[in-house]
């Protein structure tokens, strides 16, 4: 008869089970992985969570999978390591997938545990980091693993606008695999040694016969330049997961909780006389907006989102005495910060973002309009134009608008205008708020003036300047109350933090409804 174990082997059998689970594929399977200079899971966990917090869920669990000699090879956890910790001080669930361990391939297993930590997220309002590192679906488990893949897409979509998701795609990500990370709120990827695409560079050579490399066709700079698709592009393992925990610094835990506020030296008081000549005189002459925001936000620190795609509007987040925020500006030294597809998709995806998760919503105007063509008008620009007019017109935050420049047509009323809700508009006294350019009204509305004149290219002169004079101002917005107040450029910090102290309890709501129809 066997002996009964005490208690004191039960726990050394306890340690040897975590000491075989903490290894995950093996030693050797961890020192390949971390040959390029790669983090490996557990450590990409430690450099996440705040010292000692974390708590792992389901570290035992192992696969049933019988096919093709599966259940002679079992790995503790299933190649992804789930759990709960604290980032700067705030809960937050996580799961790091582990390559060692069937290359972190998506078992059912392995989804049952992602699972699990989404629907505890939700219940408990916290947020939900993905450390993507995975060959895919399991292929020795066919449609249990794909059964797998939409069980947490469905989460992903029941918990957006719930709690804040967050994905770092840290090795590859290939087919149906990307669409968890595409629906959650953000997507970091690592230079180098991350990809994300739905079909590879081989079967593209089969079917179209481009030739083109993983890097080229998903990697971090192709996804961060020129998809869109991921947000940060990071360096490494280490400064993805450090870029990680400063987005987090700006974020709520979930939709009901209040943006952070944080202590900052910055008085909310400073004036900044330099920006009484920080816009140019001549209006068409381009200027740096990134400087104006980082002049006026806390300690000019900006954490700018998809930096380097559609550089003609800026999204980002920022502090006002603080007080996180959601920045949008149109980049006049870009396409003259004209709003494109591009630019549309982003900021409106951006504002929404803010709006679900209560951050206010700081908007610097100088728009010329949207930029005509026809590549932008057969692509679209009407569906994607009215996608950020959607979203600001729906967004029920604070939301305080300064004009700099130009804020023209079209793009005059999408640009959180009076008219979409905003809180407080404000202007420059160097905005020009009209329906077009000077040059372009005077061409339209005085053809047959211009022709017939005298000397027709005096005439036009003398309607420009006239129509200048009459609308390239904020005052006629201002005898109107579609802007609040004209204010001096030096006091723009002192009145956003003022718009925002006032705005701070600010209720406003949508009528009831299943969902809206954004123009998709
Ligand atoms: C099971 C897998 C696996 C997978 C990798 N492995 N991917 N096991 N299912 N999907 C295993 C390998 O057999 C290997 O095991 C170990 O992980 C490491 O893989 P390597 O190939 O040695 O690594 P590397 O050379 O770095 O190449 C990585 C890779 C390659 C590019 C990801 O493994 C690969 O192409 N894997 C298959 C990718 C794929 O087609 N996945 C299915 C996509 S479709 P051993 O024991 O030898 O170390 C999909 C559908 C999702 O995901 C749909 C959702 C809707």
């Amino acid at each position: 008869m066997s002996e009964v174990k005490t208690t004191l082997e039960k726990i050394k059998e306890l340690e040897e089970k975590n000491d075989e689970a903490f290894v995950g594929g093996g030693e050797d399977r961890i020192a390949k992985h971390k040959e390029g200079g790669r983090l490996s899971a557990r450590e990409r966990l430690d450099v996440l969570l705040d010292p000692g917090s974390f708590v792992e869920i389901d570290k035992f669990s192992t696969h049933r999978c019988k096919n093709f000699g599966m259940d002679k090879k079992k790995f503790y956890g299933d190649g992804v390591i789930t759990g709960y910790g604290r980032i700067n001080g705030k809960p937050a669930y996580v799961y790091s997938q582990d390559f060692t361990v069937f290359g972190g391939s998506m078992s059912r297993a392995q989804a049952n545990k992602i699972c699990k930590i989404m629907d505890m997220a939700v219940k408990n309002g916290v947020p939900v980091i993905g450390l993507n590192d995975s060959g895919g679906a399991r292929i020795h488990e066919g449609v249990e693993a794909l059964g797998g893949y939409a069980d947490i897409f469905l989460r992903n979509v029941t918990s957006s606008g719930v709690v804040p998701q967050i994905s770092a795609i840290m090795g590859p990500c290939a087919g149906g695999a990307v669409y968890s990370p595409s629906l959650t709120d953000f997507i970091f990827m690592v230079k180098d040694t991350s990809y994300m695409f739905v079909t590879g560079p081989d079967v593209i050579k089969s079917v179209t016969h481009e030739e083109v490399t993983k890097e080229e066709l998903g990697g971090a700079t192709a996804h961060s330049k020129k998809s869109g698709v991921a947000h940060f592009a990071a360096d490494d393992d280490k400064h993805c997961l450090l870029l990680i925990k400063e987005l987090l610094n700006f974020l709520p835990s979930n939709n009901i909780d209040d943006a952070p506020i944080l202590p900052t030296t910055d008085s909310p008081d400073r004036i900044d006389e330099s920006l009484n000549s920080f816009i140019p005189d001549n209006s068409k002459k381009p200027y740096n907006m990134l400087e104006l925001v980082k002049t006026v936000v806390d300690e000019g620190y900006f954490l700018e989102v998809q930096q380097n795609y559609a550089q003609n509007i800026i999204v980002g987040f920022a502090r006002f005495n603080g007080r996180s925020v959601g920045v949008v500006a149109n980049q006049p030294q870009v396409l003259a910060g004209c709003l494109n597809i591009e630019a549309s998709i982003k900021s409106a995806r951006f504002v929404r973002f803010c709006d679900a998760f209560n951050i206010p919503i700081v908007t610097f105007v100088d728009v010329p309009g949207f930029l005509p063509g026809t590549d932008q008008e057969w692509n679209g620009i009407i569906t994607h134009g009215a996608k950020l007019l959607y979203a600001y017109a729906e967004a029920t935050v604070p939301k305080i608008t300064l004009i700099t420049r130009k804020a023209y047509g079209g793009a005059y009323d999408v640009m959180s205008s009076k008219h979409l809700r905003g809180d407080v508009n404000l202007a420059y006294p160097s905005s020009e708020i009209a329906v077009m350019g000077a040059e372009g009204a005077v061409n339209i509305i005085f053809r047959n003036q211009i022709k017939e004149a005298k000397d027709p290219e005096a005439e036009r002169q003398k309607l420009i300047a006239e129509y200048e004079e009459r609308f390239a101002n904020p005052y006629v917005a201002a005898e109107i109350g579609y802007v609040d107040e004209v204010i001096e450029p030096a006091m723009t910090r002192k009145r956003i933090i003022d718009s925002l102290e006032i705005l701070k309890n600010k209720k406003d709501t949508n009528p009831p409804k299943k969902h809206g129809n954004i123009p998709l």
